[in-house]
């Protein structure tokens, strides 16, 4: 069995074990640094998986020498944003956060692939990198599964069709500026652009541009935790099952797209080595204008990360 260990276990970590159990793909430690917390969780699923019938082995640990071994670490572990708050309002407490998590699970699993989730996420999959060493191919942040399943879910609302009918592709930074591709997102291969009025149109697109804010300003206390643990899941799965599948996710840029030396929301294609491949879709001056701008948000957070840590 495989083995996935996930830093956090608040609630994107604990819903990503969750989901991750119900799949019986790898066997699942929890690690936080809350007394008990992490133990109590993995318990208490661990003792659900008669009920649903999967063999997985789920531990909870205060410390990382439970992780040894493992195949995918996924971090989520830091603060969650709170109502006013951007995600770049994150960086500095979670810079010291993630930094510590990567650092650490690198001694007991030189090998492992990171999928990170703790905001503001393309500038902390670049901290994993930086401070782990490994190669580029080897971190991947969860962003873009996320923002596409938000406004395939809004399409689905406004049209009655099958979310699975509904193809979304969104790109770039995870924040208010990323960019939902109208042209290549389609319904059963009609253009959603040709599906749907514009002004519907444009509605969904900034809905899904502040998809996140809209949950955390009902939560109040907290941000998502569902869909973004069930798109961690999905790569995970890619991952281990070497499935060579296509999804919006941050990788490193090294040229593609016109970026270079950071993380963005780009098309990837996952599989056992981690990102294989990065797509480059053929974008029109408006689609390139969004992304380039995009990438201006994402880049400024890089340099303000890299006057807080060096790199
Ligand atoms: N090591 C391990 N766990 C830690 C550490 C650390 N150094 N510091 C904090 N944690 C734990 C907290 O104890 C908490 O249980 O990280 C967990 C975070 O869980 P929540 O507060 O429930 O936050 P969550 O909603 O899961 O979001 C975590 O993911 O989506 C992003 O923006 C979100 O950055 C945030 C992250």
């Amino acid at each position: 069995m495989a083995k996935v260990s996930i830093i956090g276990a608040g609630m994107t970590g604990a819903t990503t074990a969750h989901w991750l159990a119900e799949r019986e793909l790898a066997d699942l430690v929890l690690v936080d640094v809350l007394e008990g917390m992490p133990q109590g969780k993995a318990l208490d699923m661990f003792e659900a998986m008669p009920i649903i019938g999967k063999d997985v082995e789920i531990v909870g640990a205060n410390s990382y020498e439970a992780t040894k071994g493992s195949d995918i670490i996924v971090i989520t572990a830091g603060l969650p944003r709170k109502p006013g708050m951007s995600r770049d309002d994150l960086l500095t407490a979670n810079a010291d956060i993630v930094g510590k998590a990567a650092t650490e699970t690198l001694k007991y699993s030189p090998d492992a692939i990171y999928v990170v989730l703790t905001n503001p996420l393309d500038t902390m999959s670049y901290l994993a990198m930086k401070m782990t060493g490994v190669p580029a191919q080897r971190v991947i942040g969860q962003a873009g599964v996320l923002d596409s399943a938000r406004m395939r879910a809004f399409v689905a609302l406004e049209t009655g069709v099958s979310v699975e009918n509904i193809h979304c592709y969104v790109m770039g930074g995870h924040g208010d500026e990323m960019v939902p591709l109208t042209r290549h997102s389609n319904i059963a291969g009609v253009a959603l652009r040709d599906y749907l009025p514009a002004d519907r149109l444009e509605a969904i697109v900034n809905r899904t541009r502040k998809g996140g804010g809209e949950i955390v300003n009902l939560l109040k206390t907290g941000s998502a935790f569902y869909a973004p643990s069930a798109a961690v899941a999905q790569m995970v799965e890619a991952i281990l099952k070497d499935k060579h599948l296509i999804v919006p996710a941050a990788a490193y840029m090294q040229g593609e797209y016109g970026l270079r030396d950071m993380f963005f929301g780009v098309p990837v294609m996952l599989g056992r080595s981690g990102v294989e491949k990065i797509v480059e879709y053929e974008l029109d001056a408006g689609e390139q204008d969004l992304l380039q701008k995009s990438a201006a948000a994402v880049k400024e957070t890089h340099e303000a990360l890299k006057n807080l840590v060096k790199l």
